[in-house]
């Protein structure tokens, strides 16, 4: 069997030193923002060059904190690609605003910033990409659309941790160029806890302080609660194994590249069609296309290589919002959910397994 993403075999060099570490913890019952959390949210911040980094309980929780830290009027309109995770779209209710949906590029995973330009109007108070599949959406010219508006820019890089963002001159990361970034820390993310995390990222001290206090019931000092805020906060546990994580995202991430590349180079087949990565992708998922799919699931499954969906159904496809949502076409997002197969992209894949899933693929 071709695993799609095997952790215990990613993680198993690390699996001593988090064990001792936990048994400490134990001992000392530091459990609710502790020692170990702060030292992830400096290591973060630092690995993605932001000046802060605020831990919290879930991806879907730091979009929907860094939505509530602007206190925008109810029903503002938020831009969000329509093929994205649900949570994208979540978030943006849960904060009381309104998601406005954009369809994405040809063949891309990202946002097309020709429709996002036509969606903009006088209600719109946040442009809210996703880097998806690890692909940075293309932020230069999102900036350029929002120029001297009244928009705040906030990525959903869930999928993307330790990608460059391509459009900036100086190189920076992903993290570190928008007003508000928000991270995923699922356990099957490049980076990824050994249960639900998430992680904020801004250069700005006002909102910094504003999503400290968000995250932990409106409160930094033991009660006193100067707002409403949400109990999210992340374990000491699970910062423990983000720590010892983290310092193998940059590699794990450059032998995603590495597999990616010869996918790239060597899946040949004219049934299969391959999407437009960014110059810095991360691989979260490598994505095909095929009209063909269920085809192609038949033969995945004789050959024993597993595959996933990123994501079946676009989001004005999505039960809860068929009635709000569903009467508008978005062509692109809607043939990556009805033609796309994600195939395996594990950093560890063995040469061999992945060179049969070439030969399967160009096969079919
Ligand atoms: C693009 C995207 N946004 C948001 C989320 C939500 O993150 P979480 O599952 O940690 O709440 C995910 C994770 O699944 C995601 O892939």
């Amino acid at each position: 069997m071709i695993k799609f993403l095997d952790l215990y075999k990613q993680d198993k060099i690390l699996h001593k030193k988090i064990l001792k570490k936990i048994s400490n913890l134990f001992k000392n019952g530091d459990f609710i923002l502790g020692k170990e959390v702060q030292i992830f949210e400096n290591e973060f911040s630092k690995f993605c060059g932001s000046k802060y980094a605020i831990s919290c309980a879930n991806g879907t929780d730091a979009l929907t904190l860094a939505l509530k830290s602007l206190n925008l009027p109810i029903n503002s309109e938020v831009l969000l690609p329509a093929m994205t995770y649900c949570s994208t779209a979540f978030s943006i209710v849960e904060a009381n605003l309104k998601p406005v949906l954009v369809d994405t590029g040809y063949l891309s995973s990202t946002i097309c910033t020709k429709d996002l330009r036509k969606k903009i109007n006088k209600k719109t108070k946040v442009i809210l990409p996703v880097h998806l599949h690890g692909s940075v959406a293309n932020l230069k010219e999102i900036r350029k659309i929002i120029k001297g508006k009244k928009i705040y820019l906030i990525d959903d890089c869930a999928q993307a941790h330790g990608a460059y963002d391509d459009t900036n001159t100086q190189k920076k990361k992903i993290g570190s160029t928008t007003d508000i970034s928000c991270f995923s820390l699922y356990p099957g993310k490049n980076l990824g806890a050994y249960g639900d995390a998430g992680i904020i990222t801004t250069n700005s001290l006002n909102l910094f302080k504003r999503l400290r206090k968000l995250r932990n019931l409106g409160s930094e000092k033991k009660f006193k609660h100067e707002f409403i805020g949400m109990n999210s906060r992340l374990d000491t546990i699970q910062a423990i194994i983000l720590n010892e994580k983290l310092k193998k995202l940059s590699n794990n991430n450059f032998k995603r590249r590495k597999i990616a590349n010869f996918y790239n180079q060597n899946i040949s087949n004219p049934k299969i069609q391959k999407l437009k990565y960014s110059k810095s992708c991360v691989f979260h998922q490598y994505v095909i296309l095929t009209e063909k799919r269920e085809k192609l699931i038949k033969l995945l499954n004789k050959n024993k290589i597993q595959y996933g969906f990123h994501y079946p159904n676009a989001i004005h496809q999505l039960d809860v919002f068929k009635k709000s949502l569903g009467k508008n076409k978005f062509k692109n997002a809607e043939k990556l959910a009805k033609d796309s197969i994600s195939i395996p992209i594990d950093p560890n894949l063995k040469t061999n397994d992945i060179k049969k899933i070439v030969k399967v693929l160009n096969n079919f």
